[in-house]
């Protein structure tokens, strides 16, 4: 084993693009059996890397619009998370799709925090679509990252109620605060080693 990873506890390396409201639960969580060691963003302005900066975690920028095509942002991601020495990586809000040599450079490595009841919802507007849509229960979904948008196994879901008067402010916020309960939990479990995948079918599922 290399040097970087020889203490036990699990490297962890956050992609977020935005205000980085998970990563900072993550940073901010107590676990003897992983840490944050780096984070990554496709956006110089955001939060995350302020929150990243102030807990002495190191960060990288890789911006789309360096490269000409998604293999090649990809990759350059892929070399950026590579640089940190990582176990698992955790997408955090990150709002760029990464291409399937990601997915074969980290298989069962990466996952996501969506917030929505996957398959319903996928995308960059899961609690909008949510509300427009109609329905009475949403919820947050957890999973790991395979070559499709928001679609690979799902490792936790919990359920939230739309209330009546809901915008998409007040139903975010509290998709946000299951998100950030349910997301260290699953980290651990990475950590730990007790999630053992199965084609779809994510065994050890976690229960808060
Ligand atoms: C979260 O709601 C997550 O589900 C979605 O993007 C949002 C990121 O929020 N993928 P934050 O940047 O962690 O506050």
């Amino acid at each position: 084993m290399d040097q970087t990873k020889s203490d036990s506890a699990s490297r962890i390396v956050v992609l977020a693009s935005g205000s980085g409201s998970n990563l900072q639960i993550l940073l901010d969580h107590k676990a003897d059996s992983w840490r944050v060691v780096g984070v990554v963003s496709d956006r110089p302005s955001a939060h995350a890397l302020d929150r990243a900066a102030a807990a002495g975690v190191p960060s990288e920028v890789v911006q789309y619009s360096s490269f000409g095509d998604r293999a090649a942002f990809t990759a350059a991601v892929c070399d950026s998370i590579d640089r940190f020495d990582p176990h698992f990586i955790v997408l955090a809000g990150f709002m760029r799709v990464l291409g399937p040599d990601a997915i074969l450079r980290f298989p069962n490595q990466i996952i996501n925090v969506h917030p929505s009841l996957l398959p319903s919802f996928p995308g960059a507007h899961g609690v909008r679509d949510a509300l427009k849509y109609g329905v009475a229960v949403t919820g947050v979904t957890v999973h790991f990252v395979d070559e499709q948008l928001d679609h690979g196994p799902i490792i936790a879901q919990e359920a939230v109620a739309v209330l009546p008067g809901d915008d998409e402010d007040s139903l975010h916020a509290r998709l946000q605060a299951i998100e950030h309960r349910l997301l260290p939990h699953v980290v651990t479990q990475l950590a730990r080693g007790t999630l053992e995948v199965s084609g779809r079918i994510v065994k050890g599922t976690v229960s808060t």
